[in-house]
């Protein structure tokens, strides 16, 4: 006999089976502890409001502790027959504990069920990825501190255009992850809902005490509208996609930049050989795979908020079973993600940088602007100065005097890391002060 938990005594095609199941028996591996967690929550409510016993509740609670300890210790699985981890968590019950086993579901579905595992997972993620972003970020402000003074060519339309230093690069990276970061706290504030006594998305007949579940599982309020809690599927995946693609969107172009600047016309930054990779026919080569990779990886995350949108438009109102594709979406994004900030933190731990390169005549025009100031400073109107510089690029006779000198407020002179952290660091307490 099939041990769906809706079995009603005919047994379900087997190839119906595996194809509604999908990728659900090891994705939803990563949602068991909060599987426990949200029924821990549910059977006390279920207490408070006599539909169990508190003896009852005492067993049911120390059975599904010893769960817990099962999954913590990587000896949970989600058995042949049984569709997902709300099944089996629910069957391990009931083949210990008997009827109090069947007892526990009163007043859920698995459609608030899983709700309430993916929003406290989500949770957990964002802090994951929050923690990825803030060791990128803290290896971005080490770089430029240290390569603070090293210039180099700053680039408008790909045209040599301005001096521009190592330290400015990496500290604008950095301060773009403070943004990114402003977008993860969204999506932990839509994740940080609680949407269990929804049901199966119209509530129940039983007095649920949702204040209760809400406090006992640390969210900060309740989805209110058992509707709008069953709407948040699918939401709550976007508002996080939103903020991985975010992040994507920073890292990806800082792979691009790294890319970029290891091709040997520009050379401006290199990595210790064991960090790079060969060609199987040219014995020279060095390649920069760990960006490419990192590169294409992040464009791809950027199509995430993209598919998710696809999956879910124009469902109509309420659970519909296209809604557990979310998680074949999803879970490998965060992971993905996470990974890139890794090995970019890795990898900016070994950057070489190299020092000079505006020595080099090649980039003799990047200091015009610099020298039409020192005439401005010096009285001359900014048209006349910028003629009088124009005319000596135009004739040849220009000869840069290779001074930079600049002091304001987020300029290469003056970074301003230390605002910067400062920013970053307070979005990130804002965050986790929730
Ligand atoms: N595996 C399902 C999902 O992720 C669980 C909810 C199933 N609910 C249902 N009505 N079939 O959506």
């Amino acid at each position: 006999m099939g041990r769906q938990l809706w079995n009603k005594g005919f047994e379900p095609d087997k190839m119906i089976e595996q194809f509604t199941v999908g990728a659900d028996r090891d994705l939803d591996l990563r949602l068991a502890r909060y599987d426990v967690m949200g029924s821990l929550a549910h059977i006390k409510m279920l207490e408070s409001i006599g539909l169990l016993t508190a003896d009852e509740l005492a067993v049911l609670t120390a059975e599904l502790e010893r769960v817990a300890e099962m999954i913590e210790r990587g000896e949970f699985v989600i058995e042949e027959g049984v569709e997902d981890v709300h099944s089996q968590v629910e069957l391990l019950l009931t083949a210990r504990l008997g009827d109090v086993g069947k007892k526990i579901h009163s007043g859920r579905s698995r459609n608030d069920q899983v709700l309430v595992d993916l929003k406290l997972f989500f949770r957990d993620e964002v802090s994951r990825i929050a923690a990825a972003v803030q060791r990128l970020f803290d290896r971005l402000l080490e770089v430029s501190e240290r390569y603070k003074d090293v210039l180099m060519p700053g680039y408008t339309h790909l045209q040599v255009a301005m001096p521009s230093s190592f330290g400015l690069w990496a500290g604008a990276y950095a301060e773009s992850l403070a943004d990114d970061v402003l977008l993860l706290g969204a999506a932990y504030d839509v994740a940080n809902q609680n949407p269990l006594g929804s049901a199966a998305g119209y509530g129940s007949s039983f007095p649920l005490d949702r204040e209760m579940t809400t406090r006992l599982l640390g969210f900060s309020s309740p989805h209110y509208n058992v509707v709008a809690a069953q709407m948040s599927r699918g939401k709550t995946e976007r508002a996080l996609a939103s903020a991985v693609s975010a992040v994507a969107s920073t890292l990806g172009h800082l792979a691009a930049d790294v890319c970029m600047w290891m091709c040997s016309n520009f050379g401006f930054v290199s990595f210790p050989d064991e960090l790079t990779t060969g060609s199987s026919i040219m014995p020279h080569k060095k390649n920069p795979d760990v960006f490419e990779i990192m590169r294409g990886k992040c464009n791809r995350l950027q199509s995430v908020p993209n598919e998710l949108a696809l999956l879910t438009a124009n469902l109509p109102l309420g659970y519909n079973r296209d809604l557990q594709l979310l998680k074949d979406i999803m879970f490998p994004a965060t992971d993905t993600l996470v990974e890139c900030l890794d090995m970019a933190t890795f990898m900016l731990a070994h950057i070489r940088i190299r020092e000079g390169i505006l020595d080099d005549p090649m980039y003799d025009y990047i200091f015009t602007v610099e020298d039409v100031n020192r005439l401005v400073l010096g009285g001359m109107p900014f048209r006349d100065a910028y003629r009088l510089i124009g005319t000596q690029v135009q004739e040849g006779t220009y000869r840069p005097t290779r001074e930079v000198h600049h002091t304001h407020l987020g300029s290469i002179g003056c970074l301003g890391n230390d605002r910067i952290a400062s920013k970053m660091h307070e979005r990130l307490d804002r965050m986790t002060a929730k």
